[in-house]
C-alpha cells in the first residue's frame, strides 16, 4: 500500500476520496500495490464523515510523515497551496494537483524541483476535467511540432451558453445551476470573465511550445457581455456562441487568446454542449487531434487526479520528464489577425446602412424578434485593428462577436 494525503476536502477532494474508496480493488490491480488515504487536510471538521478519523488541520503532520509518498493538492488558489506543494516536493513527496491557478503561476519551478528530487509533479486535472490532454501532449503527440491548440476549456461558461440557447434560461439562472452542479470556481468571475480558460490555455501552450506562456499576457474576454439578443442572432445565423481558447505558432510568432466566438453549425465545436470541453491539437504531421469529455465536475475531475496518483505510484522513484522551460514565450498581439465579425447595432437599419457599407463593403444583415429596436450584420474578413477603427463610426454600435471560420 502506498500512503497518500489529500489537501482539501471540498468538491474535488471529496471526489478523490470517493473514487479511491469506490475503486480500491481495481486501483490495487492497476498500481500493483494499492492506495491508502492516510490523511485528509482541511480547516473544517466533518463529524460523522468517512474522513473524520484521518482528518488533520496541521499540514506539518503530513510533511513530517515519511510514510506519505504522494500528496494530492485539491485546495485551489495559489496560497497556501504553493507553499504546501513546494514543501512536499522538497521533502521528496510526489504531488498530484487539479489546481490550474497554481500550475499556471508556478508550473516550471515545481516541475524543476520534482526533477531534481527524482519524483513527479502531475497536473492532468488542471485542464479539461476528465479529458486526458496534458499526458497526450507530453507523450503521445511528442513526435510532431505542435502549431495550434484550440478549444472550449471552461465547463461553466459552456454550460451557461448552452442553457441560454437551448432552454431560454437567463444568465443568472444558468450560473446558479452550474454552481449547484459543482462546475464553477469558488469565485465564478474566474469562469465568466475567461480567466480560468486563460490559465488553461497558458498551461497547454507552455507544454506544447516548450517555453513559459504567462497567462497574464494572453488577450482575454469573457462572456459577461453576451446578451439574450446575441444568442438569438447567433441562432438566426446558424451558429452557437462559444468561449474559445486558442494559441498558435505561425511564422515563428506565437499568439494566444480567449474570447467568445460565433461558431457555425458545420464546425465540430458547435456540437460541444453543456459542461463538455473539447480541445483540438494540430501539428503539420499529425493533423488535427481532438479531445472531448466532461470539462468540470466533482467525479470527472477527481478521476483525472486519481489517475495521476496511479501514475505517481507506478513511478515512485522515477521522474517522468516534462519539458516546460521557465523562459518566457513572448506573445504577439492579435491586432493583425483577420476574421469576420458579427456586429449588433441599436437603431434602424435604414439610418446607418450607407455608413455600414461605406466602412465594411458588402455585409450580411440579420434581425431577430429578441432585438426589436436593433439589427445585426456580419462583415467579410477584416483585420482586428482595422475593424476596431471602422466600427467606431457606426452610429448605435452596441457590441461585436468574432466569428470562427466563415458562415455558409
Ligand atoms: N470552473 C472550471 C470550469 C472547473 O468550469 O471549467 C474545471 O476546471
Amino acid at each position: 500500500m502506498v500512503n497518500i494525503a489529500v489537501l482539501g476536502y471540498g468538491t474535488v477532494g471529496s471526489g478523490v476520496v470517493e473514487v479511491i474508496d469506490t475503486n480500491s480493488a481495481s486501483l490495487e490491480k492497476k498500481t500493483g500495490s494499492g492506495i491508502n488515504i492516510k490523511y485528509v487536510l482541511d480547516l473544517r471538521d466533518f463529524p460523522g464523515d468517512r474522513v473524520e478519523p484521518i482528518l488533520v488541520h496541521d499540514f506539518d503532520i503530513i510533511l513530517n510523515d515519511p510514510e506519505v509518498r504522494v500528496v494530492v493538492e485539491v485546495m485551489g488558489g495559489v496560497e497556501p497551496a504553493y507553499t504546501f506543494v513546494k514543501k512536499s516536493l522538497l521533502a521528496g513527496k510526489n504531488v498530484c494537483t487539479s489546481n490550474k491557478e497554481l500550475v499556471a503561476a508556478h508550473g516550471p519551478e515545481l516541475i524543476q524541483i520534482a526533477r531534481e528530487h527524482n519524483i513527479n509533479f502531475l497536473f492532468e486535472a488542471s485542464v479539461g476535467g476528465a479529458i486526458p490532454v496534458i499526458r497526450p501532449i507530453n507523450s503521445s503527440l511528442t513526435a510532431d511540432k505542435i502549431l495550434q491548440i484550440k478549444g472550449i476549456l471552461n465547463g461553466t461558461t459552456n454550460y451557461i451558453l448552452t442553457k441560454m440557447s437551448q432552454e431560454g434560461w437567463d444568465f443568472d439562472e444558468a450560473l446558479k445551476s452550474a454552481q449547484e452542479n459543482g462546475f464553477a470556481e469558488r469565485n465564478p468571475e474566474a469562469d465568466i470573465e475567461g480567466y480560468d480558460a486563460t490559465r488553461k490555455i497558458a498551461i497547454l501552450s507552455s507544454l506544447a511550445f516548450g517555453n513559459n506562456v504567462d497567462f497574464e499576457d494572453v488577450y482575454t474576454e469573457g462572456i459577461s457581455k453576451i446578451t439574450k439578443a446575441d444568442i438569438a442572432y447567433a441562432k438566426e445565423l446558424g451558429c452557437a456562441v462559444k468561449l474559445l481558447a486558442s494559441s498558435t505558432c505561425e511564422d515563428g510568432k506565437y499568439y494566444a487568446m480567449v474570447a467568445p466566438f460565433l461558431v457555425p453549425a458545420s464546425h465540430p465545436l458547435y456540437a460541444v454542449n453543456g459542461v463538455y470541453n473539447a480541445i483540438f491539437v494540430n501539428g503539420p504531421q499529425i493533423g488535427d487531434v481532438m479531445f472531448y469529455g466532461s470539462g468540470a465536475g466533482k467525479l470527472p475531475t477527481a478521476c483525472a487526479v486519481v489517475a495521476d496518483v496511479v501514475d505517481a505510484v507506478k513511478h515512485l522513484d522515477k521522474h517522468i520528464y516534462t519539458f516546460w522551460s521557465p523562459e518566457k514565450l513572448p506573445l504577439t498581439g492579435t491586432e493583425n489577425a483577420t476574421r469576420s465579425f458579427f456586429v449588433r447595432v441599436n437603431g434602424k437599419k435604414s439610418d446607418c446602412e450607407d455608413k455600414i457599407r461605406e466602412q465594411f463593403g458588402s455585409v450580411r444583415f440579420v434581425s431577430t424578434a429578441e432585438d426589436p429596436d436593433g439589427f445585426g450584420f456580419v462583415t467579410d474578413l477584416v483585420a482586428e485593428k482595422v475593424f476596431d477603427e471602422r466600427v467606431r463610426s457606426i452610429p448605435g454600435f452596441a457590441g461585436r462577436i468574432r466569428i470562427e471560420g466563415t458562415l455558409s
